[in-house]
């Protein structure tokens, strides 16, 4: 056992974690950080997306100890951000959910994108999003949501 210490959604945790043990599990299990789903633990559904210095990661594929000294957030993160409440709000109005079970790793990685590209739109869009699997099938619904929150990601919004 080792002890690390990250800032997630804004607080400096400090946690002892096995140097196998994937950032997932300290998330959910010894941080309570539900919004953070475990679905394969390979790598291949996207659902434990979250954003370690800004960037999207898998967080089942992360060691913990790789996040020692970063910033993670999450969707419980977002809830300030009157953009990213935006666009859950474009969720919502577009329908882009049933089980709302890839709802907040789709919100992490489109806040994501919009932050850098507010213009992203078609495949470019998709592309960006594809590494997330919503099992009820809602992309297309995500797709539009996505898109109508980009105005309030421009610099002039
Ligand atoms: S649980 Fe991490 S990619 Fe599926
Ligand atoms: S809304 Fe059910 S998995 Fe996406």
């Amino acid at each position: 056992m080792r002890t690390i210490i990250l800032t997630v959604n804004g607080l400096s945790k400090e946690v002892s974690v096995n140097d196998n043990e994937v950032l997932l599990n300290v998330l959910r299990d010894k941080l309570g950080v539900t919004s953070v789903k475990a679905a394969c633990w390979k790598g291949e559904c996207g659902l434990c997306t979250v954003l370690l210095n800004g960037l999207p990661v898998k967080s089942c594929m992360t060691l913990a100890v790789e996040a020692d000294g970063k910033e993670v957030i999450t969707a419980e993160g977002l809830y300030s951000d009157e953009r990213a409440k935006k666009l859950q709000e474009s969720f919502v109005k577009h329908g882009a959910l049933q089980c709302g079970f890839c709802t907040p790793a789709f919100i992490v990685a489109s806040h994501h994108v919009l932050s850098k590209e507010p213009d992203i739109d078609g495949e470019d869009l998709k592309k960006e999003l594809s590494g997330i699997t919503c099992r009820c099938g809602t992309y297309y619904q995500i797709y539009d949501a996505v898109k109508d929150a980009r105005k309030y990601y421009k610099k002039d919004h």
